[in-house]
């Protein structure tokens, strides 16, 4: 059995995902806007997300990035890469990315730069978490939700090797 630590707990999470819902219903009051979860360590976060935005005009679009280095699983590529891509035309839309962890900057750089292209009407973003100490790459993160120190971590849809998504709280190892 894996001992793990739990470093954001279940109920810590809802609070501040409750805060990102509110402070993103008051900026996008009378807007349309369309979440964009980077799948797939976002999709608990985003499906908890949009639960507290109360908003009439809503949508969401997924797009999957290959952050990692092949066969290592936990290092960044630097080079992240589009698996598969949105399937609505983001062209004068209000585009919120969502995220779970920004980390080296580089899967949010490089998808700002591809999105800032399609001329959206507007492009934000909003992490859950971020390592800052590990940032290689400025991205500006308009909705964040912890700052964490770098360990890394599991739970909440968090990927390890497609494990220990389903794990309610944001953990890491016990070493
Ligand atoms: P970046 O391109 O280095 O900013 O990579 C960010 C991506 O790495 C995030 O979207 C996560 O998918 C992944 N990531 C970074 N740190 C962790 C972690 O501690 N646990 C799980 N995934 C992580
Ligand atoms: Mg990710």
């Amino acid at each position: 059995m894996i001992e793990r630590e739990v470093l954001i707990p279940e109920e810590v999470i809802k609070e501040k995902v409750k805060e990102l819902g509110k402070q993103i219903t008051e900026d996008y009051k009378g807007k349309n806007v369309l979440l964009v979860g980077i799948l797939k360590g976002s999709f608990i976060f985003l499906a908890d997300l949009i639960r507290e935005i109360n908003l009439e005009d809503v949508e969401v679009d997924f797009l999957t990035l290959s952050s990692y280095k092949k066969g290592t699983g936990t290092e960044s590529s630097r080079n992240p890469k589009i698996v598969a891509d949105l399937s609505i035309d983001i062209q004068g839309r209000h585009v919120l990315i969502v995220e779970d962890i920004v980390d080296s900057g580089w899967s949010f750089s490089a998808l700002l730069a591809i999105l800032e292209a399609r001329n959206p009407a507007s492009l934000k973003t909003c992490a859950l978490l971020d390592k800052s100490d590990k940032r290689e790459i400025q991205v500006p993160i308009h909705y964040l939700g912890f700052s964490i120190e770098d360990r890394w971590l599991e739970g909440y849809g968090l990927d390890t090797l497609e494990r220990y998504r389903g794990l309610k709280d944001i953990t890491t190892r016990k070493s």
